[in-house]
């Protein structure tokens, strides 16, 4: 039996409940499927905040530059254009909504500064931004008598048509999406939703890295299903690795915001020298492929586990003010921001590429939606602009609801037979050990071999070990009962090999994708696409 919603949206980040919520106050039913409680999520742990032209001194081709000057030549620009355009609008809806930005003392709204930004326009809730916006999208979202929230449930696979072949054509009618099948974890037991249509927006895939800012929700699952559903994924090697992460001897990897060199932070190496002026005229705030890579640099020249930021410069009053959650880690951590300088080192933390989608937020498959971290717009190009993230995330998830509401009045939805989920007689599995061993080897291979600095001989190994453990999981995933860490590894798993399939495809050197055996541009190839 399955269960019917107009719109199933999978994730609970900025982009899902903005996206559910313009859905629903259209009237149509909606269903959120969320694998944790509904807050957990990158959208909660965002802090720098959400970048979009604001005051009177900024105006929006400014912001266009500083985006397209940060892509290094592969953002599309027309995207880059309407999206940022709808930039103030979507940020009067959040406030609407009951976001309360950080305010200066005379009422004005409080405007961060980020690397790549030529102006002040990063709009913050101190440096919990992600916790604000989130908890005020989540009571939205209570008080919508047309939204069901489905926690605990794990979105597997998309459902489509199968594909009848005639003379070699395929002659199914309309390939669409259908619906999906979710695995209650609480339960369980694998359910069948049928749907108008489907919103992907899962968000990234930081844990296929050994160290990643991310939360442990973020293992891809979104772009395997897309990919398994034979929808375009592209540009999957565009991984950003934040410069600034809290060094532990641990994998933890706490965030320390980029919007504290903003406000006067500097990097310093072992010898205590500012080194960022020896690689780019902005110093600490050139765009973060740079300045990553500056990091891993003097990293691998000194031999040394981190470098330092130094926020000495900064008063005390103000660092607890500003960033009261950073100001905590910290200091929990015996590390006072006024006399010591705090260890850091960069970390996977985006993903500019994703599924392919239009303006719309429509995929290649018909009914399939995708939008935030997710997916590809073309506005991030070779590597995003600081807090573009959260502002493509709102602004596709209201573009998407205004799409998918006109396609719904054209889908019979009761028109094709769903097939349930078979779990046949496959046994709980015996064999966990594998499981383990394996999401570590996928990370260590990742993060070793596909990290800031590639080479061919090394993508060519990660693509080697990638592939016998992908035989592995497969062979796992078909002999035992499906559960949420067997198929996160299988997601992660897949989609680590797309992110070394992209790499593999580019030869040149461009934003995060810098690759020693190519180490110049070329004009070859603008999109890569992931078909393994
Ligand atoms: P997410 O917020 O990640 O939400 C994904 C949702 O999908 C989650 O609810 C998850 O549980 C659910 N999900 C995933 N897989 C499944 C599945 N199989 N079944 C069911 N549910 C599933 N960007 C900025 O612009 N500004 C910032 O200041 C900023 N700071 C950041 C700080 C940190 C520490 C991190 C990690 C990221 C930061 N980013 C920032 C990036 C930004 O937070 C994310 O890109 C953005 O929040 C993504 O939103 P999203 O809605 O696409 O996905
Ligand atoms: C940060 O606060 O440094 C993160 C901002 C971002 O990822 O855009």
């Amino acid at each position: 039996m399955s269960k019917y919603f107009d719109v199933i949206v999978v994730g609970s980040g900025i982009a899902g409940l903005s996206f559910a919520l313009k859905v629903a106050e259209a009237g149509r039913k909606v269903a959120i499927i969320t694998k944790k409680n509904s807050a957990e999520s990158n959208t909660n742990y965002a802090q720098g905040g959400i970048a979009a032209v604001t005051s009177q001194t900024d105006d929006v081709e400014m912001h266009v530059a500083d985006t397209l000057d940060a892509g290094d030549g592969l953002c599309d620009e027309p995207a880059v254009r309407e999206i940022l355009k709808d930039g103030p609008a979507s940020i009067e809806e959040l406030i609407q909504r009951g976001v309360d930005f950080s305010q200066l003392g005379d009422g004005r709204v409080s405007l961060g500064k980020e690397g790549g930004h030529s102006k002040r326009r990063i709009l913050h809730v101190r440096d919990v931004t992600g916790k604000a916006i989130e908890q005020a999208l989540l009571h939205a979202i209570e008080c919508s008598p047309n939204i069901e929230t489905l926690e605990h449930f794990f979105a597997m696979d998309l459902i489509t048509p199968p594909k009848v072949r005639r003379r070699g054509l395929s002659a199914a009618g309309p390939h669409r999406v259908l619906g999906l099948y979710a695995l209650n974890t609480h339960q369980g037991t694998v359910e069948t939703f049928r749907a108008g249509a489907v919103l992907l927006a899962t968000g990234g895939i930081g844990q296929i890295y050994q160290y990643t800012t991310n939360p442990y929700i973020a293992t891809g699952d979104g772009i395997a299903m897309a990919y398994r559903a034979g929808v375009e994924v592209q540009n999957m090697e565009f991984i950003q690795f934040h410069p600034t992460a809290f060094y532990t001897k641990d994998s933890d990897r706490f965030l320390i915001s980029e919007a504290v060199r903003g406000e006067g932070a500097i990097l310093r190496n072992m010898e205590g020298e500012a080194f960022m002026s020896r690689y780019d005229a902005r110093k600490d705030l050139a765009p973060r492929d740079i300045v990553a890579r500056a990091i891993d640099a003097e990293m691998k020249m000194s031999g040394a586990r981190h470098v330092w930021l130094d926020t000495r410069g900064i008063a005390l009053e103000e660092m607890k003010a500003r960033f009261p959650n950073i100001y905590a880690y910290c200091r929990e951590r015996g590390i006072s921001t006024e006399k010591d300088m705090i260890p850091v080192v960069p970390a996977a933390h985006y993903l500019c590429g994703g599924v392919k989608t239009n303006l719309n937020s429509e995929t290649s498959l018909s009914g399939l939606y995708a939008c935030g971290e997710v997916a590809c717009t073309g506005l991030h190009g070779a590597n995003r602009l600081a807090s573009n993230s959260l502002l493509e995330a709102v602004v596709m998830a209201n573009r998407g609801a205004r799409a998918v509401l006109g396609y719904l009045e054209s889908v019979d939805v009761m028109e094709a037979e769903l097939p349930d989920w078979k779990d046949g007689d496959f046994r709980d599995s015996d064999e966990r050990v594998v499981l383990l061993h394996n999401w570590d080897e996928v990370k260590r291979t990742m993060w070793d071999y596909v990290g800031i600095v590639r080479t061919k001989k090394r993508l060519e190994r990660a693509r080697t070990r990638i592939k016998t453990l992908d035989r592995e999981i497969n062979e796992y995933y078909w002999n035992f009962k499906v559960e949420e860490s067997l198929l996160e590894l299988r997601n992660m798993i897949l989609v680590a090999a797309l992110v070394i399939d992209c790499a593999l495809q580019r030869e040149e050197s461009r934003g995060l994708h810098y690759n020693l055996d190519y180490p110049n541009k070329s004009d070859q190839l603008r999109n890569s696409t992931a078909a393994l």
